[in-house]
Order: C-alpha cells, then sequence, then structure tokens
C-alpha cells in the first residue's frame, strides 16, 4: 500500500502529543513531511517547541513549523485543561533543532506542491494555519488531496452548547476551509468523545518498553488526575481519533452533509451547521464522523502502542 504523503497540523496539547506519537508509529501508513503548529491550547511558541520536543523524544527528526500566533480574527482562548504548558506536567528535553524558517502556511503550501495533488492534511487544533494557506495560495484547493479535522459536532459543543474548541477558536478560518472544495473528513465530538481511556489501556502502557509508551503513560497519569481535580469522566483523546480515521477508517462510520461555519450568531457562533436534510440542496461538502467502534478503536491504539516496544 502506498504510504499517504501528510502534514500535522497540531496545537500540542496533551491529546496532540498523543496523537503525534501514534502518527509516528504508523510510518507503514503515513509518509510525514511536516508537523506545523498554530496557537489554540497554547501559545504558539509553546504548541511549537512541545511539537519539536516530542519528535526529538521519540527519536525521529521530522521537521517543524512554527505557525499563526493568533486566530484570523478574534483573540484565542487557551485551554486550561493542558496545563500551563500545554503537556501538563510532562517534562521533556528541550531540542537542539531549528524550526523551519517558513511559517507554517508556507510550508504546507510547499508540501502540497511538491506532493503534485497527493498530499493529505491532518488538522488536530484550530484551522488558522490551514486558511492562511488556502487564502494566500487558492491554487493549494487542487493539490490537496483530503483534510481530516479534529474538531466540530453535529450536535453538541465544548465551548459553548454549539461550538467544539477548534472551530470555537477560529470560525473564520473554518469557514474558509470548509468552503474550499477540498475533501473533507470531519472527526467532531460525536465519536471523539465516544471512546473514554479505560484503566486497561493504562496498565496496557506499563507493560511497553519504548520513548512512545514513556510519553503516553505520563500524558495519561496527567490526563486522569486532571479528570479527577474537573470532576469529569475518563479522559477522552480527541485528536489520536482523527488520525485513525486516515489509517484505520473502517472503525468508523461516517455520513456525508454540506456542513459550514455559523460566524454571526449571538449564542451560535463557531458552529459546525450540518444540514442533515438537505433543505440547502447544496452538495455535501463534509465526510462527518457519525459512529465509531470503541472497542476495536482501543484495539487499534493499543497494538499501534504494542508496536513501539522494544523488549517484543
Ligand atoms: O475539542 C477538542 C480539541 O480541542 C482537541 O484538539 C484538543 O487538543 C483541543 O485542541
Ligand atoms: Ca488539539
Amino acid at each position: 500500500m502506498n504510504r499517504i504523503p501528510v502534514v500535522i497540523d497540531v496545537d500540542t496539547g496533551t491529546d496532540d502529543a498523543i496523537c503525534m506519537t501514534a502518527a509516528i508509529l504508523n510510518q507503514d501508513k503515513l509518509d510525514i513531511k511536516a508537523f506545523t503548529a498554530v496557537c489554540g491550547n497554547v501559545s504558539v511558541e509553546k504548541t511549537s517547541q512541545n511539537t519539536l520536543d516530542i519528535v526529538d523524544y521519540l527519536g525521529t527528526s521530522y521537521p517543524v513549523a512554527a505557525g499563526a500566533s493568533k486566530p484570523l480574527v478574534q483573540n484565542i482562548t487557551f485551554a486550561i485543561s493542558h496545563g500551563s504548558t500545554g503537556l501538563g506536567d510532562v517534562q521533556l528535553p528541550t531540542s537542539s533543532r531549528d524550526f523551519l524558517p517558513d511559517p507554517a502556511c508556507e510550508v504546507i503550501y510547499r508540501c502540497a506542491k511538491e506532493e503534485n495533488g497527493n498530499l493529505e492534511v491532518l488538522a488536530t487544533g484550530p484551522l488558522t494555519n490551514v486558511a492562511l494557506a488556502i487564502r494566500n495560495h487558492p491554487d493549494i484547493c487542487s493539490l490537496i488531496r483530503r483534510i481530516t479535522i479534529m474538531g466540530g459536532s453535529l450536535i453538541g459543543g465544548n465551548m459553548t452548547p454549539v461550538s467544539e474548541f477548534n472551530i470555537y477558536n477560529d470560525p473564520e478560518a473554518a469557514k474558509i476551509v470548509f468552503e474550499s472544495g477540498i475533501e473533507l473528513v470531519m472527526v467532531g465530538l460525536d465519536v471523539t468523545l465516544k471512546p473514554c481511556l479505560p484503566t486497561e489501556v493504562v496498565e496496557e502502557m506499563n507493560k511497553i518498553s519504548s520513548p512512545h509508551a514513556d510519553l503516553v503513560r505520563r500524558i495519561f497519569s496527567f490526563m486522569q488526575r486532571r479528570s479527577a481535580e474537573f470532576g469529569g469522566d475518563a479522559p477522552n483523546l480527541h485528536d489520536v481519533i482523527a488520525l485513525a480515521s486516515i489509517v484505520a477508517p473502517k472503525l468508523f462510520t461516517m455520513k456525508d452533509y454540506y456542513t459550514t461555519i455559523e460566524l454571526n450568531g449571538a449564542l451560535t457562533r463557531g458552529m459546525t451547521v450540518a444540514d442533515f436534510r438537505n433543505v440547502s440542496e447544496k452538495a455535501p461538502n463534509v465526510h462527518a464522523a457519525v459512529d465509531i467502534d470503541i472497542d476495536g478503536f482501543w484495539k487499534w491504539f493499543i497494538a499501534v502502542m504494542r508496536s513501539s516496544d522494544t523488549e517484543k
């Protein structure tokens, strides 16, 4: 099977870090061209450094580009649930490498040109970098094969009753991406809230010897303590579920809807508005994830992490 050339745009973040780890362990399926960082969970200075540190900690040297420091229009709303650094209390050695000299949006465009229309983008943060790439280089729309987004939801938000964090933080960017004509997969809260981290998966990480399992183990520990502190349920991993939709699509049920972004509603700004009954008579522009095989997802995740075991 040909490997998928992909740029992974992140706002690293604890769950972004788990997504990055699983992506790096899927090198048989993914040809990662670059990681690009955007402001979101924390500032872009922190999301980009977290991303670079993780790439190095996992023994790889993928290029990393820093991107947008603020959304297109509004100010950023950081997520308190990832801690002040974005990686909870997980401390990693600081990379000695530099970021790519070009900003994230230019790196996305360069990779799109180099891959002649086969490039995919996995976006797990606000869509500011992707939107800037589209706005600055409209020809990119025929050069990106598919964008998979962790973001939005068909029903219900986590920042407002109707808006999910990544879309909430840059609705103008999301509208540019959703109306770009590029094939879109939306992996929203409808499915990312279903797999809640089971204790046996946490325990499984203890049986694996690798920097990958070490990092995930430490992040899981922070997530569990944070959930207990906030009185929530078991943690949700959000971003790695979007990755799974690329490399393990059979785990998902998808439905196609015309979907756009509300910008002006006093109560609904940042809502991903899906036309379930096609009353707009507009062609669907989004493959929306509507269900997930939860047990199958955890089996997939454990198998991915076990592949890193240096003692197997
Ligand atoms: O709503 C969940 C999303 O917001 C995840 O990508 C998480 O990392 C935060 O960015
Ligand atoms: Ca994220």
